[in-house]
């Protein structure tokens, strides 16, 4: 008889695209990090009854597992769990997640409501292997097909590992390096306020891609090459260089249309008031932008601008 955890729980934090969102979908390299002030969390409760709950109190939902359809985001979290467990049923627990991650503002909060219950799952059943990065990330992949349709693999990785990546994808293994970080990056993260869905973002560029492949082509070469050199700038502590290189970035995500004139009112105020780069972060077409500031100072002045043009749930995360 194996003996399960009573009360099992996990977290895993929102995150930013600091580089080259959409272009890594078609193999160019891109950089991630995590923004572990802002969390999803899960918790698994033993229970006598046999059968499986799912509760999120944030939607309003209290769910039988097996009356959830397949494409479920959450029930699909949980059979890949019981599956990768060999179990042949779901094991009797209530499972309650909570999100302070914006939902559809491009800040991950589908990887990490998924993360958070794969781990938490997998204490409770006491099976370390599926506790692992590696595999938290692996599994929370095949969720992120239902949110995405062709998801790069970036946003599961950054969550399950949280910690700043570099990432390619590429087979049969993608390419995941976390990099040092030489002089800290003060990032101001807003939200324009529009939801938008990544699947239909990334679909949207596809199509385009198809229609238009030269032109997509550049546009992700492009995309690539300042990923690569934002590296070399944040491994040698340029911070004035990674700012740049976001400006530039944005500009080739707004060729790319994934950007809104939300967005670029956001990206241009950051600018305006000082900021020494911005972009938009994630699919783009709303959700958030990104402005690198140089210290305290250009924080407030960053910050009280974007307040003044509108945008929402500001909140400053640093890298270091
Ligand atoms: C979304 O956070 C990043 C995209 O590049 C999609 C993906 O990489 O799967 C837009």
């Amino acid at each position: 008889m194996i003996d399960f955890n009573p009360v099992s729980k996990a977290s895993a934090p929102g995150k930013i695209i600091l580089f080259g969102e959409h272009a890594v979908v078609y193999g160019r390299p891109a950089i991630a990090a995590p923004v572990s002030q802002i969390r999803a969390s899960a918790s698994v409760v033993y229970s006598s009854s046999n059968l499986c709950f799912l509760v999120a109190p944030d939607l309003n939902r209290l769910d039988r597992l097996q009356d959830l359809p397949e494409d479920n985001p959450l029930a699909r979290a949980v059979w890949l769990v019981v599956k990768a467990a060999n179990l042949w049923e779901p094991p009797g627990v209530t499972i309650r997640v909570h999100s302070q991650i914006p939902i559809a503002s491009g800040m991950g909060s589908g990887a990490a409501i998924t993360a958070a219950i794969i781990r938490a799952l997998a204490k409770h059943l006491q099976r370390e292997d599926l506790q692992s990065n590696e595999m938290v990330s692996a599994l929370t992949y095949e969720v992120e097909k239902i949110y995405h349709g062709t998801p790069s693999g970036i946003d599961n990785t950054v969550v399950a590992y949280e910690q700043p990546i570099y990432f390619v994808r590429q087979s049969p293994k993608n390419r995941i390096e976390p990099f040092t970080v030489a002089a800290p990056l003060r990032f101001v993260v807003a939200d324009t306020g529009v939801r938008s869905s990544t699947k239909v973002a990334v679909g949207n560029v596809r199509r385009q891609y198809n229609e238009q492949p030269a032109k997509f082509a550049k546009i992700f070469d492009e995309c690539g090459r300042i990923a690569q050199e934002a590296r070399q700038a944040i491994e040698a502590g340029d911070v004035a260089k990674v700012g740049q290189l976001m400006t530039e970035n944005h500009a080739w995500l707004q060729k790319m249309t994934v950007s809104s004139p939300e967005l670029d009112k956001l990206v241009d105020t950051a600018l305006q008031a000082g900021a020494l780069g911005a972009k938009l972060s994630g699919a783009g077409r709303g959700g958030n932008m990104l402005a690198l500031v140089a210290d305290e100072e250009m924080e407030t002045n960053v910050t009280t601008a974007l307040q003044n043009a509108g945008a929402k749930n500001i909140l400053t995360t640093i890298l270091t």
